[in-house]
């Protein structure tokens, strides 16, 4: 989408409905409108806020380059290339603010919606960071996923330690998701209403804080008021260790399907895709089986992590499997391939594997890898998807 026009002009990537990207179909492009920040900002947060929490963001000049984004390649096949992010690095980080305007039409909120960081205190939220990135993405013509509604991790210390009875617990939840749902209806396209429901290796449900609380029908609950509080937003069940053919994608496949039978509005399955340089078993296979239950599929957290010191070889190896899982994922009816940050300057690996890291397509200086060029390609070369 180059831009025809001098001066500071945006894009707006237009889907035709909500709906249409919540039952995962490709997005149509009706029209790509020159528009100006501030008019694609309805509630007006981003203005308020950029002006005042970041530095005034540089626009994203239209590249005259002859090498376009990877954005560029990607919205003319209505497919969703995204990234997860961090509000106080977009503050902090032109550079990297500028590499995810170009490059990505789609946002995840590393932290920044999650219960515990968002809701410190009983009825006191603190949306500052949430409102950063979803108004960064609106001034860029970004579509963001909302991650996480309920999670057995990062949860409030005055819930999850405190004495509240069930019914009380019941309650706190329908709040919590009703107020951030709420806040962001028609602005969050898709919520990751339940994430890592099942136990690390399945194929059990996890034993967590809502489960002993709630009784497996807090599943159910969660959608349902996710579906209130915005009807248009895809309603997304993720978790990791179910990409390939196993016990944990089995109980998975099985779950969802008994909700959608039941009634429960949920329109996708999220695959994390946090990998070494191998591919699941039967990838395609476990994405067609979701598929003809009913489910849309996306890849939400990629990221391919690698032994440190890397190894040229180990970069070559890691862009195969980026290659790979792009194609999959085109080939597949996948229309969302998010990954889990795009540089290895901020990425959560190193920090939670010791002596793995490089995980992402751009390093540490912010200049593509291999694993860059890789998808870059499949994107060139995908034959369109209209
Ligand atoms: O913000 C606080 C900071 O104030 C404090 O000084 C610092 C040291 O205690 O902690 C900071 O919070 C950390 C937060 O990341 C922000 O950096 C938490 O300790 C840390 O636990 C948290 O880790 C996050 C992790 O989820 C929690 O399990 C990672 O950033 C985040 O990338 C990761 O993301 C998850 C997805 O949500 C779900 N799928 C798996 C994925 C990887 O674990």
């Amino acid at each position: 989408m180059k831009a025809s026009a001098p001066g500071f002009i945006r894009y707006a990537l237009c889907v035709r409905s909500q709906a249409q990207l919540r039952h995962g179909c490709a997005a149509v492009l009706l029209f790509c409108l020159p528009v100006f920040a501030l008019s694609n900002d309805p509630a007006g947060v981003g203005s308020a806020r950029l002006g005042s929490s970041i530095p005034p963001h540089q626009p994203v000049h239209a590249s005259n380059t002859v090498t376009a984004s990877l954005r560029q390649l990607a919205a003319p096949q209505g497919f969703f290339i995204g990234a997860a992010v961090e509000a106080q690095t977009l503050r902090d980080d032109a550079g990297y603010r500028t590499v995810l305007a170009r490059e990505f039409n789609m946002l995840v909120a590393g932290n920044a919606m999650k219960f515990g960081p968002l809701c410190p205190q009983p009825d006191q939220y603190d949306f500052t960071n949430a409102d950063t990135i979803v108004a960064f993405a609106a001034t860029n013509g970004m579509q963001v996923r909302g991650h996480t509604l309920v999670w057995h991790q990062q949860l409030p210390l005055w819930l999850e330690h405190g004495t509240q009875t069930p019914a009380q617990v019941k309650a706190i939840l329908r709040k919590h998701i009703q107020t951030l749902v709420g806040r962001y209806r028609g602005r969050v396209a898709m919520w990751d209403v339940v994430n890592e429901a099942f136990d690390d290796n399945g194929p059990a449900l996890r034993d967590s804080f809502w489960l002993k609380k709630l009784g497996p029908e807090y599943l159910a609950w969660a959608f349902q008021w996710a579906h209130e509080a915005d009807p248009a937003a895809q309603l997304v069940y993720n978790d990791f260790g179910i990409e390939g053919m196993n016990a944990k994608s089995d109980a998975a496949l099985a779950l969802v399907t008994r909700l959608k039978a039941a009634g429960v509005p949920i329109h996708a399955v999220g695959m994390q895709m946090h990998i070494t340089p191998e591919m699941p078993a039967r990838l395609a296979e476990n994405i067609a089986r979701f598929r003809t239950a009913g489910f849309a599929v996306q890849f939400t957290e990629v990221d391919v992590q690698l032994p440190m010191p890397v190894q040229p070889t180990a970069l070559a190896q890691q862009a195969d499997i980026y290659r790979a899982l792009l194609e999959t994922a085109m080939t597949s009816g996948i229309n969302t391939f998010v990954m889990w940050g795009f540089t290895d300057r901020h990425s959560w690996v190193p920090h939670f594997f010791k002596g793995k890291g490089a995980a992402l397509p751009f390093d540490e200086q912010l200049q593509p890898k291999p694993a860059y060029t890789a998808l870059h390609a499949v994107l060139t070369q995908a034959p369109s998807r209209r």
